[in-house]
Formats: structure tokens, sequence, C-alpha cells
């Protein structure tokens, strides 16, 4: 559990790293998209060799498994343990919140999100037909992003759905336990179906736990994987979580007519392996990814104060506001690229992501200080 090893992913068929000259026109420093550059847990990566060895890759069986582990480990990291007869495979995360949108709303119906939002949330509303209902996060002075109760309240009577990112990407906060409950309790009021996508759940840092939204609301569907939380994002793989019978067997029908409602077999013996024997390493790179996230924070107010920039409370993602620079995107984004940094740009996040970049701090801090160099070159830091 080496995190400050520099491991070179270049040439590997990353999207993150061989994908970035396409993306950014140039070779970047990659800080953007969502996985991050550490060996996967060792546990994993003996699982995956000691079946890579036998030489017939053939279609796999063992999906019980496969959910009783993803359940006693949700047990022993949050201290909620869904019923495995209520959990679904799925292919993806991503997958699992599009057909939602199809199962349990229909051309036309109303489906609320808060952005700014990891963009899928937005395609899955848009690209499907169903009218797209916002909620935009609101800032505090302080820049803690908050729900916009008012909005909400006049929102949902025309909802069918609301998609909850939990936590939240990109503003980098884990939800407490009285903003689920009041939202819970105004979508339940309004017969709407919460869904809770929480693949960034054990990712959440010690002094701000993370609690499942199912724990308050069993009525609740709730997507997770173990793809961020031990770096395994290019396996795949995904579960579902929803208590009500009549309504988890309609999910499951959509997820066989789309057909995806396997995974693959290496999807199935890393999340095991990860979910099984992981733990130790989970517990390692979240305390690694607060000290990054620190780290960042006393770098960026020593050599570019403009920046704003508010430690999150899971993760890896760095939510920063260039806004008093006075810039537009476009020259935000030239100017990034000039400098040699890859970053995700706000307004892919929908409203509420002008004049804000993601970065990616999810890689061994001398690739953060190199990134902030780059962010100094960039945007004339001291
Ligand atoms: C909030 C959120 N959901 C889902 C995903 C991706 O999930 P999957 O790869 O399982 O489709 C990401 C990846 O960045 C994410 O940030």
């Amino acid at each position: 559990m080496d995190f400050d090893q520099v491991i070179p992913r270049l040439g590997t068929g990353a999207l993150k790293w061989d994908g970035a000259a396409a993306r950014f026109g140039k070779e970047v420093l990659p800080m953007w998209v969502a996985d991050m550059d550490f060996a996967a847990p060792a546990a994993v990566q003996a699982a995956l060799a000691e079946r890579v060895a036998h030489p017939i890759y053939g279609y796999p069986c063992g999906g019980t498994a496969v959910l009783a582990a993803g359940a006693n480990w949700m047990e022993r990291r949050h201290g909620w343990r869904p019923d495995p007869a209520h959990m679904l495979l799925v292919s993806g995360v991503v997958p699992g919140l599009f057909a939602a949108v199809r199962a349990f709303s229909e051309a036309g119906d109303g489906v609320i999100i808060m952005p700014p939002i990891y963009p899928p949330f937005l395609a899955a509303v848009q690209e499907q037909g169903r009218e797209l209902l916002m909620a935009p996060l609101q800032q505090d002075r302080n820049g803690h992003y908050q729900m916009d109760w008012e909005r909400l309240e006049a929102l949902l009577p025309h909802a069918r759905m609301l998609l909850l990112c939990s936590p939240h990407n990109p503003s980098g906060r884990v939800w407490g336990q009285a903003e689920l409950q009041h939202l819970g309790e105004l979508a339940r009021r309004q017969g709407v179906l919460v869904v809770s996508d929480e693949i960034h759940a054990d990712l959440a840092y010690a002094d701000h736990p993370h609690i499942p939204f199912p724990r308050l609301f069993p009525d609740s569907l709730l997507l997770s994987s173990a793809g961020k939380s031990f770096n395994i994002a290019g396996i795949g793989g995904a579960v579902a979580v929803l208590a009500d019978e009549r309504q988890r067997h309609h999910y499951a029908a959509e997820l066989r007519r789309s057909q995806i409602h396997e995974i693959n077999l290496f999807a199935l013996i890393a999340m095991i392996a990860a979910w099984e024997e992981g733990g130790a390493w989970q517990e390692g790179v979240r305390a690694y990814l607060a000290a990054n996230a620190h780290h960042l924070g006393q770098r960026l107010a020593a050599e570019l104060p403009a920046f704003g920039y508010r430690v999150p409370e899971f993760g890896y993602l760095a939510w920063l506001d260039l806004r008093a620079l006075g810039l537009d995107d476009a020259a935000i984004a030239q100017r990034l690229c000039d400098a040699g940094l890859g970053l995700n740009p706000g307004p892919s996040f929908g409203p509420g992501g002008a004049g804000f970049v993601r970065l990616n701090f999810g890689t061994p801090r001398a690739l953060v200080d190199e990134g902030v160099a780059r962010l100094c070159r960039a945007f004339g830091g001291k």
C-alpha cells in the first residue's frame, strides 16, 4: 500500500492517460476522469491473476456470492446490511441509473436532479425523453453546498423521480442525516421515488460518515459498486438494492430487457475479492486521499489564493472555483491546455458549473504537486 509510488499508466489503454491527448489536443498531466493512479488491492490483483492463469474464459456463475459479499461489505463499512434477496446485479452504475429512469417514469415525466452534477445524470433524463427538473445546489458564503429546499418543494409535486448523488460529485458533499431525512420525507409525501447513486460512498472521510439512503428510506433504490472504492472502475459491475418486491421485479425486468442484468467474469472475481479482502487497503486509500485533499488546500491557499476551494468530504475530486479570476470557460480551458493540465470543465456538470473546474487528486502526492505547479503556470500563481 505505497500510495506515493508513481506507476506509469501511459500505454495501458487508460482513458485518463492514453485518451487525454485526443481529449485535450496535446499531452497533458491528466487530472480529469474519475479513477485513481494507485495499484488496486493486492487481494484483487491475486484473485484476477489466479483466474487469468486458467486459459478458458467462458460464462461465469456466482452472482449470489457477489451480492452476499456486497451486503456484508456495506454492513462493515456503513453499519447497514441490505438483504441480499433485495439486491440485483447490474452491468454498471450508469446503466442502472438510465434503466431506473426507464423503469419508473414515462416519456414527459419530470425527474429532479441537483446540478452541478456528474454529467450522466443530465443525460439519463434528457436523452430518454423525460422532463429535466433542476434544483441547483446553493453555496453558502463559505462555498459549502446545500440543497435548495424551497425549489425542491416546488418541483416535487411535478416529479415522478429524484436522482440523488450521495455523496455528491462534484460538490464534495457527503449528505448528513438531517439533510437526507428531510429530503426523503419531502419525496415520500409526494410519492416521488428517490434513486441514490452511492458509488463514492466508501470514500467518505472519517469526519463525514456516509449514510446509505435506504437505511432511512427503505422504499428507495440504491446503486453502488466497488469501482471507485477499490480503483477497479474499468472492470465494471454494480449492484442495486430495492426492498419493495413489486418494484424490484419491475426494475429487474427493465434490466433484463436492456440486457444489463449480468456482470462479466472478471467483475465477479474482482468485486468479491475487493469486498471480502480489500478493507485495509480501502481504509489506507481513504486516509491518503484525505491527506491529499488538505495538502492541495494548503498549496492553493499559499500559491493561488484567488481560487475557491473547500476540502471535499470524500474521495478525490476537487471542485475549484475560478470565478474570481474573471475569465470565461474558453479562456480557462485554453490556459490549462497551454500549461499542460487536463481537468474537467465546470460547464459539463450543468448549471452552476461555469467558472469552475474539477481536479482529480487521486494520485501520488508528487503528481498533485506537479498539478499545482501547472495551475500556477496557467494562472500566474506565486
Ligand atoms: C456519481 C457517479 N456515478 C457513476 C459513475 C460511474 O459508474 P459506472 O462506471 O459503474 O457506470 C461515476 C464515475 O465517475 C460517478 O462519479
